[in-house]
């Protein structure tokens, strides 16, 4: 946990200061008062629960969240049944909306019965105008709104609803703003994600991101390394670099630096041991950094590249500026370059216009790239793209028939990839104790695939050698060599 700056040094009768980080230091501590009288009143610590819908990159904002939360007083609760929930939620398709409406229904319920509780919702939906007015309409017992813009003002705003009594909406439509140096929680000891850049500039025409994470930012290579250094003297082995669109990081910099440029600064860094990134997109993707990959000894053999579609045709009317033979020719050089790479991908079926033909271009690609595990999307139309005014949105039972027949392609060639690697031995990173048989230890290779093999607790967090014995689809049982 960060913790450099002393909140019991703080003289929270003063004026709150201007700069960052340190007004947000001011806020925990003024928080801090309020929490602690708030346990008074219970006769306990007051809990809170974080649920996080979406992404890496949600998932990231939601352990910043509860650093904050930490540091104020708060004690982490198993459930929703706490006395501070937050939703931190996404939009990136209509069902991750419909989740948050159907759950908030509950809270509600379970608000009545504790009148004390608070609701505070951030994330990617909070970006939608229309959610906003819904929410002031028809949801006024949520206590706190804000979005991705202003989430490192979190203690700021969560001392405001401290004070305030009716619901409190912070809504900011971009920023050029990177806050250094708040407090994070981490969930794993010995994993990490480090967002080195926010918001994306590709307006793919399906996709809401660059309307409610904005443009795009790096931060600074010197601030993402001093972050790596701190994880690693904490024991973290393995880091995933967050970007809506990595292999564009830097190019926005006062001194441009380049994706592969900053990997090879990371690589240097001791006690790392894994460094894995997400996500790529295939228009951006340098032979530089296939170079730098190729020649890692820390970058894991995984690529996630998404194709989205696999015809050319589509694939103009997403906007995403490569054709099928270009995409085809980058995975197959990065194949060769990079022995063992696991290539996996997104894809989208059902795109307004997508014909019979364009579907099969799709099945195409995958069947000639031979992914090892593919994430499937039926189309979502998103209020606000161009997509959504597109015509020839394509019928639902036409587009569950062919999502269908793709899901099950993937599965048989992820399968059979997965397959020929058994009897092979990987380094493993140790996880967790398995759910269901608590004898097995979990863990992941650099391909990203999952292995379960015997051991203990005392295992979680090292990388040890694991022979894969029995592939069951999607994982292995293995047993640990040394
Ligand atoms: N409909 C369906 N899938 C989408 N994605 C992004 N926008 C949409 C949409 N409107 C998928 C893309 C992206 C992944 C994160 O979500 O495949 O890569
Ligand atoms: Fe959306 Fe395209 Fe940006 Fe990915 S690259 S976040 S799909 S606009």
């Amino acid at each position: 946990m960060y913790n450099e700056i002393d909140l019991d040094k703080i003289d929270i009768n003063s004026e709150p200061p201007t700069e960052e980080p340190v007004r947000q230091y001011y806020f925990m501590a003024k928080c801090r008062r309020y929490v602690t009288e708030l346990a008074k009143e219970l006769g306990r610590k007051p809990t809170f629960f974080v649920q996080t819908f979406g992404c890496q990159m949600n998932a990231r904002d939601s352990e910043k969240l509860t650093g904050i939360l930490e540091q104020v007083g708060y004690a982490q609760a198993e459930s929703e049944e706490a006395d501070f929930v937050i939703y931190n939620t996404c939009t990136v398709r209509e069902n991750a909306n419909n989740k948050v409406w159907g759950r908030l229904g509950y809270l509600n319920g379970y608000k009545k019965e504790h009148p004390h509780m608070k609701i505070a919702l951030c994330g990617c939906m909070m970006q939608e105008a229309e959610v906003i007015e819904k929410l002031r309409k028809s949801y006024r017992f949520v206590d706190l709104v804000f979005g991705t813009h202003n989430i490192y003002k979190f203690a700021e705003l969560l001392t405001g609803s401290f004070t305030q009594k009716k619901m409190l909406i912070d809504i900011w439509n971009d920023t050029e703003r990177i806050v250094e140096n708040l407090p994070v929680e981490r969930k794993y000891n010995f994993k990490s994600g480090v967002n080195i850049m926010f918001g994306c500039n590709n307006f793919c025409s399906y996709c809401i991101v660059p309307y409610v994470r904005g443009r795009e930012r790096s931060r600074r290579p010197e601030d993402i390394l001093e972050e790596i250094k701190k994880l690693a003297r904490d024991g973290v082995a393995e880091i995933m670099l967050l970007g809506q669109n990595v292999n564009s990081y830097g190019k926005n910099l006062p001194e441009p630096v380049t994706f592969a440029e900053l990997l090879m600064k990371i690589e240097e860094v001791e006690g790392i041991e894994r460094i894995r990134f997400m996500t790529s997109h295939p228009k951006d993707l340098s032979d530089e950094l296939i170079k730098v990959m190729a020649d890692s000894r820390k970058i894991c053999n995984h690529l996630h590249l998404p194709l989205q579609s696999g015809s050319s045709r589509i694939l103009k009317k997403m906007n995403r500026q490569y054709d099928k033979e270009q995409y085809l020719a980058l995975a197959d050089k990065i194949r060769r370059a990079v022995p063992d790479l696991a290539l996996t991908t997104d894809i989208i079926v059902g795109f307004p216009g997508e014909t019979e033909e364009d579907f099969e271009e799709t099945m195409d690609v995958v069947r000639r790239v031979g992914y090892d595990s593919a994430f499937t999307f039926i189309y979502s139309k998103r209020t606000g793209t161009p997509a959504a005014a597109m015509e020839d949105q394509v019928p639902e039972d036409v587009v569950k028939e062919r999502f269908d027949r793709l899901l099950k392609e993937v599965q048989r060639i992820a399968a059979k990839r997965a397959e020929a690697l058994t009897g092979r031995t990987e380094q493993v990173l140790v996880e967790e104790v398995n759910a269901q048989d608590k004898t097995l230890v979990t863990g992941r290779m650099g391909n990203n695939f999952v292995v379960h093999f015997p051991g203990t607790e005392h295992l979680i967090g090292r990388i040890v050698n694991v022979k894969l014995k029995e592939c069951k689809g999607f994982y292995f049982y293995g047993e640990m060599t040394v």
